[in-house]
């Protein structure tokens, strides 16, 4: 069979939403991603865990089509996001994520309500009134009180509501995957077991597949249906939480062993009998 940069490529199932086949990123001379494997499964949550400069925010950003590979393939949703060139084809693929970024990343000088509005500004011609209502309408959805919420400013919201804020906007454009960085990073146990049920209730209530970037172990354990552990570039293990304490890796069972969490004590949402999956 034909090998090589020229060989015809084979699209993933219709399940495997998020590719990566042999994926390279060097930044000059430094390759920071050495031939990254990945697949994570339509309406699934993937979590990405690894050291600090093991390169996830790269792989982050080249899911989500903010840079490119070097090398290797990438399928979104069934195309083949390294065969694209235009910046117009790059876009139709950004559009597939909402992203959630670290802290919210509210704008601090515009009100809720133009914050989430954001996205539908960007990309629709949609009217100022049809964007309020679907802002309206979206906030609602997520739990928020939008005539309390929306004219007020990010400084003045709670840590959780500023997360749901993001959610919204990150929902606004009914993407059929989000994408978190670092969400729990930063915030007390409590307040990051409240963005955990809100990260697998936004997999529920809409849907959406889930892929997290993160370093909190007791998160992984609680949220994903995959572990990705990543260091120095490559793919150490993956495969369900456990799998990385019970499976063949050293590295995987000491990377767990050193965050210092019990993950015998979490509560994992894929454990028989946790929160009811589907509605
Ligand atoms: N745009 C860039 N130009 C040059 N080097 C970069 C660039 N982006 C990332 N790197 C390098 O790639 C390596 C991996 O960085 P990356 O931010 O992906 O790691 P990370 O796993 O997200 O780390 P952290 O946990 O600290 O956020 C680092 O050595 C970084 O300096
Ligand atoms: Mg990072």
């Amino acid at each position: 069979m034909a090998e090589g940069p020229d060989a015809p490529r084979h699209p993933p199932g219709r399940d495997e939403i998020v590719v990566l086949r042999q994926v390279k990123k060097a930044f000059g001379d430094q390759e920071v991603l050495r031939g990254i494997d990945l697949v994570a499964s339509r309406g699934e949550t993937t979590v990405i865990i690894g050291g600090s400069g093991a390169g996830k925010t790269t792989l982050l950003r080249l899911i989500v089509a903010l840079e490119r590979a070097t090398s290797g393939e990438i399928w979104i949703d069934g195309e083949e996001v390294t065969a694209l060139r235009s910046e117009r084809e790059l876009n139709r693929i950004r559009r597939k994520f909402g992203v959630v970024y670290q802290y919210a990343a509210l704008l601090d000088s515009i009100s809720v309500l133009e914050n989430v509005a954001f996205p539908l500004v960007e990309h629709t011609k949609l009217s100022k009134k049809e964007i309020k209502e679907r802002v309206m309408e979206k906030l609602r959805v997520l739990d928020l009180d939008p005539d309390v919420v929306a004219p007020k400013f990010p400084a003045e919201l709670s840590g959780g509501m500023r997360k749901r804020v993001g959610l919204a906007r990150a929902l606004m454009l009914e993407p059929p995957i989000l994408v978190y960085d670092e969400p729990t990073s930063g915030l007390d146990p409590p307040t990051s077991r409240i963005v955990d049920d809100m990260i697998d209730e936004m997999r529920v209530r809409f849907g959406v597949t889930s892929v997290v970037i993160s370093h909190d172990i007791a998160s992984c354990f609680r949220i994903a249906h995959q572990a990705v552990l990543l260091i120095q570039g490559k793919v150490e293990a993956h495969g369900p939480p456990d799998s990385l304490v019970d499976g063949g890796s050293e590295v995987a069972k000491e990377f767990v062993r050193n965050s210092g969490v019990d993950v015998e004590t979490v509560t994992r949402v894929t454990a028989p009998g946790s929160a009811p999956r589907s509605r």
